[in-house]
């Protein structure tokens, strides 16, 4: 199958590597620096298997481009204006996965898909939750840091079905675990809680997700878990403490040996999600006429850190 990855980030640029692998062309959208080292010397992934894989990277997508399935995997601070490119490049709506971390991340890029001339871009979509742990080495390298899954939508009897399946057998026919989830959005707010624990603590603390499990950060981490809990709670999620900690653990034990995408993006002296993960819980519990304060105040500290940074934003 041919598939546009837009967005040649850590997640973006594993997927890439293992759709590659097993047998699809792929267009990665990248960089520049990104570009030329795939040119050179092909993508390569190390960690749970050490691979170079060659594929197609540029560093913009051409318009008449060719494809039959594409994934946005850039940060949601760049998602509507990549799908705006997207659907300018790709006139005829493609099938369309989105991974990123946070909530109203639908919102944003079907704005931009609409933007860019598709029409009923919401057809077209599919939300994805994805704890598959990666890390940015360099240029060209990017490594694939533990266990994690890719769950998508479970069976809703639209026509949504058909493409949530296709992706399905994409991925898993990649070697990436995947997984259908009944009541998805639940799923979406239930990775947003694990988020906005992990994220921050571990950008601010400049430790990797694993060091979560030992005081003092495991405290900080769960003060912020209880409030993101809260503010689950004011919307109609209701998920016990319990859950959401054995979540918690869960993730920061698969993803240990992770820096987490948030510090990553911090040591790269880029934005970070820190606004549609934490900034998105504190709106959306404030709207309920709820604080947050240990949020309010972390989500002010990663806004020092990733200013305090050389570096100017740039697009994944
Ligand atoms: O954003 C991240 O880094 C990831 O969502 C996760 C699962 C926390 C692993 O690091």
């Amino acid at each position: 199958m041919q598939i546009v990855v837009y967005g040649g980030g850590a997640v973006g640029s594993l997927f890439a590597a293992r759709l590659a692998r097993a047998g699809h062309s792929i267009l990665l959208i990248a960089r520049p620096d990104h570009v030329r080292a795939i040119a050179e010397r092909g993508l390569r992934v190390e960690g749970t298997t050490e691979e170079s894989v060659r594929l197609t990277a540029a560093s913009e997508i051409a318009t008449g481009s060719g494809a039959e399935a594409a994934l946005l995997t850039v940060k949601t601070f760049d998602l509507a204006d990549a799908a705006r490119r997207l659907a300018r490049a790709l006139p005829t709506p493609v099938p369309t996965l989105l991974p990123q971390n946070g909530l109203g991340v639908e919102t944003l890029a079907e704005e931009g898909l609409a933007a860019g001339g598709w029409r009923a871009p919401a057809d077209w979509t599919v939300r994805a939750v994805s704890t598959v742990p990666a890390t940015w080495i360099a240029p060209g390298v990017v490594r694939a840091a533990g266990t994690g899954e890719l769950l998508l939508p479970g069976p809703s009897g639209t026509g949504k079905d058909a493409l949530v399946g296709r992706f399905e057998r994409l991925f898993a026919g990649a070697g990436i675990p995947t997984r259908l989830v009944p009541e998805f959005d639940r799923e979406v707010w239930r990775k947003a809680l694990v988020n906005a624990a992990i994220n921050p603590v571990t950008a601010v603390r400049g430790v990797p997700n694993g060091r979560l499990m030992d005081e003092p950060l495991r405290s900080e981490a769960l003060g912020l878990l209880r409030e993101a809990l809260a503010a689950a709670r004011a919307n109609g999620f209701d998920f016990s403490e319990s859950e959401a900690v054995r979540d918690l653990e869960r993730i920061a034990r698969a993803t240990a040996t992770n820096r987490s995408s948030m510090l990553q993006d911090i040591e790269r002296g880029r934005p970070t999600e820190i606004d549609a993960i934490s900034g998105e819980l504190l709106r959306r519990a404030g709207a309920h006429g709820l604080d947050l304060p240990l949020t309010r105040k972390i989500i002010a500290e990663v806004q020092r850190r990733a200013t305090g940074r050389a570096g100017r934003p740039q697009p994944s």
